[in-house]
């Protein structure tokens, strides 16, 4: 079955999750050929959860003995640009880049569920972070993505509409909760294999965080670069206001005619509370309770 969400997305419902039917061909293709190797690494997330940053991150946590911060690739590319999504830009219909091309580790991105993913990437010695953010804010941050790539305009008379199927699991990528829930359970079996942070513990604490990652990627920050402050500086170099201000953010577009600055609005914490009622939320807080019983996991909403 197919569905349109207001916005103006079609949906597409198979093997139990929501995927945007204009990367349908690609989904195919990365579930049927994606071959991983074992030093992937591999970027999940859920729609609007904080994927450009944690790519940022990657990339800078990656490169940094290839480049100056000031001579980052961040400075003149979108994080997009550099770390591709596997079910779009590589297996898609009109894919800008071989797999066989990038350097290893190959640093690669999805927003593909985990129950989707194709064997290889299960099976192999790869890892996956998977970022999580809470569900309102990631729901508000779509609205907004979504008129601009669908070339209209905010209109809070749907946003009801919407709330109403994203509750439903009606979402791209969706449902959020299975989403979540699928990548929690492989990290609490697999804590080697799967890396799960959350996008409002990363803007409360982003050293640590930080660190975390290059651990988890087999690339710990040195006492030495502790010591020397490399850590700010991959903070700085991937904040949110820093790369907003970029002119390649601010007044460039992407092969698809789309504005990059489409991928940073206001990168914070709560600001569903400006669109939303406190009724969706008692609804949302219920909803969270309900699915996510017995595993521990839970949400900040501000
Ligand atoms: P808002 O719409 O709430 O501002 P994704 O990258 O998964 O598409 O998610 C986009 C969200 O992450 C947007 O949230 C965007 O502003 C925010 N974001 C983008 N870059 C960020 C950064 N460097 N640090 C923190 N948040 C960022």
């Amino acid at each position: 079955p197919m569905e349109k969400i207001p916005e103006g997305f079609d949906l597409y419902f198979y093997e139990g999750h929501w995927y945007p039917s204009i990367f349908f061909y690609g989904i195919i293709s990365f579930q049927q050929h994606f071959k991983a190797q074992d030093a992937d690494l591999i970027l999940a997330t859920f729609p609007k959860s904080g994927t450009t940053w944690l790519k940022a991150l990657t990339f800078t946590i990656a490169n940094r003995n290839n480049y100056s911060f000031s001579e980052s690739p961040l400075l003149t590319r979108n994080p997009h640009d550099l770390i591709l999504f596997l079910e779009d830009e590589i297996y898609g219909k009109n894919p800008i880049l071989k797999l066989e091309g990038l350097p290893s580790p190959r640093v690669l991105a999805t927003h593909m569920p985990h129950s989707a993913l194709p064997t290889s990437i299960k099976d192999s010695d790869c890892r996956v972070v998977y970022l999580c953010r809470n569900p309102l804010d990631v729901f508000i941050s779509f609205r907004h993505f979504a008129v601009t790539v669908s070339n209209t305009h905010f209109d809070p008379s749907l946003i009801e509409e919407s709330f109403e199927m994203f509750c439903r699991g009606v979402s791209i990528y969706g449902p959020f909760w299975d989403h979540v829930l699928e990548y929690w359970k492989e990290s609490q079996e697999r804590p080697d294999k799967v890396l799960f942070l959350k996008y409002e513990d990363m803007k409360e604490d982003p050293i640590s965080h930080c660190k975390m990652l290059a651990k988890f990627m087999g690339l710990p920050f040195s006492v030495e670069e502790e010591s020397q402050g490399v850590i700010e500086e991959v903070l700085k170099l991937c904040n949110f206001g820093k790369l907003k201000d970029l002119e390649v953010n601010k007044n460039e577009k992407n092969r698809n005619g789309h504005p990059y600055c489409m991928f940073f609005r206001k990168g914070g914490v709560g600001d569903w509370a400006n669109y939303l009622t406190s009724s969706m939320l008692e609804r949302m807080n219920k909803l969270v309770e309900e699915k996510f019983v017995g595993s521990d996991l839970n949400f900040k909403f501000s």
